[in-house]
């Protein structure tokens, strides 16, 4: 690939929020569409929730289960062919619970590409045990010799 076509592939700048990590990219088809030609709401959630889930079970090494939807909020809409791009930043390590707050942005428009911030949600997942009870997230310190 020459120069000038790296250039031209290169995304648009991107406010990577301060603290996050991309965790989850993915384009949003017609079958994800309402009735008013936008993306489905319940869609975006779905996929918020799993975007969500990848630094608490990375950090639990285990099973998690989504506890609770603190916070959710659709700042502008998503349309067929954006490109969105989930970052997440965990916010609370507790017990057994992790709270991750997630950001999802919008590359639209590929004639004159914008990046548009279209949610923000906060998330809590709770690690589980085989048994689907709770489990401490993080390993128990090891005993001082
Ligand atoms: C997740 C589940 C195992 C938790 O069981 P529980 O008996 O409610 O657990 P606890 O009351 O001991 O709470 C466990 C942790 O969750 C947190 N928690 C519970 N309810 C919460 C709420 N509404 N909001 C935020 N955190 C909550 C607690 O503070 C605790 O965190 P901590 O140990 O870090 O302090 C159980 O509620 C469950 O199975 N829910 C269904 C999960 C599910 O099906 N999710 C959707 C698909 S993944």
């Amino acid at each position: 690939m020459t120069d000038n076509a790296a250039a031209l592939a290169h995304p648009p700048p991107m406010p990577e929020p301060p603290g996050h990590h991309l965790v989850l990219r993915v384009m949003p088809m017609p079958a994800d569409s309402n009735a008013n030609g936008d993306i489905f709401g319940g869609w975006i959630m779905a996929q918020v929730d799993i975007a969500g889930a990848v630094l608490p079970a990375r950090l639990a090494r285990g099973r998690i289960a989504t506890v609770a939807v603190n916070q959710f909020i659709f700042k502008n809409p998503v349309s067929v062919g954006d490109l969105l791009s989930f970052y997440a930043r965990i916010e609370r390590i507790g017990r057994t619970s992790v709270t991750v707050n997630v950001e999802v942005y919008a590359e639209r428009n590929p004639g004159a590409p914008e990046v548009v911030k279209v949610t923000e949600a906060s998330l809590t997942y709770v690690a589980i045990d085989a048994q689907g009870q709770p489990r401490p997230v993080l390993p128990a310190p090891a005993p001082a010799p």
